[in-house]
C-alpha cells in the first residue's frame, strides 16, 4: 500500500452554494482522510502557478477570474489511490456529462458561462498533486 495525497479545491461556486460540507462528507464517507483544510480567496499569482498547464487556452482568463472571485476551501486528502479515487468522486469536467452519483453529476450544471463552474478541483497525477500541495500548503 502506498499512501497518496491529493489536492482538492471546493471552487467558488461550490463554496458560495454551501456545498463544502457535502464535498467533505463524500470524501470522508469514501474513506479518505483529511490532512489539510484552509479557506481563502485565491490570488491571481497563486492561480497562475496552479493552472500553468492551461495558460494560453481560451478558458484560461475566465478560469482565473472565476477562481479568484470568492472563497474556496483547499483540502489535502490522503489514502491509497486517492488521486484517482477523488477524480471518480468528482466526475467528468463538464457537469452536463458527469454521471449521476458524482459530485459534478449530482450537484453541478452548465450555466452557459465562458468557463465550466464545476464545484471541485482534484489533482490528476502524483506529479500534479505534489506540485499543487506545495502551492496551497507549503511545507505540509
Ligand atoms: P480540475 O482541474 O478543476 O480538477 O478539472 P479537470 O481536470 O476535470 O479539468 P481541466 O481540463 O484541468 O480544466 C480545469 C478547469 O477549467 C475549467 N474548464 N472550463 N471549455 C470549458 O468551459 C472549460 N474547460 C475547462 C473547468 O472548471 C475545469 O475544471
Ligand atoms: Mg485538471
Amino acid at each position: 500500500m502506498t499512501i497518496e495525497r491529493s489536492l482538492v479545491l471546493v471552487k467558488p461556486d461550490g463554496f458560495q452554494r454551501g456545498l463544502t460540507g457535502e464535498v467533505l462528507r463524500r470524501i470522508e464517507a469514501k474513506g479518505y482522510t483529511l490532512v489539510g483544510l484552509s479557506i481563502l480567496t485565491p490570488k491571481r499569482e497563486q492561480l497562475a502557478a496552479h493552472y500553468a498547464e492551461h495558460e494560453g487556452k481560451p478558458f484560461y482568463e475566465p478560469l482565473v477570474e472565476f477562481m479568484s472571485s470568492g472563497p474556496v476551501a483547499a483540502v489535502v486528502i490522503e489514502g491509497h489511490d486517492s488521486i484517482k479515487g477523488f477524480r471518480s468522486l468528482a466526475g467528468a469536467t463538464n457537469p452536463t456529462e458527469a454521471l449521476p452519483g458524482t459530485i459534478r453529476g449530482d450537484l453541478g450544471r452548465d450555466w452557459g458561462l465562458k468557463v465550466q463552474q464545476n464545484i471541485v478541483h482534484g489533482s490528476d497525477s502524483p506529479e500534479s498533486a505534489a506540485r499543487e500541495i506545495d502551492i496551497w500548503f507549503p511545507g505540509l
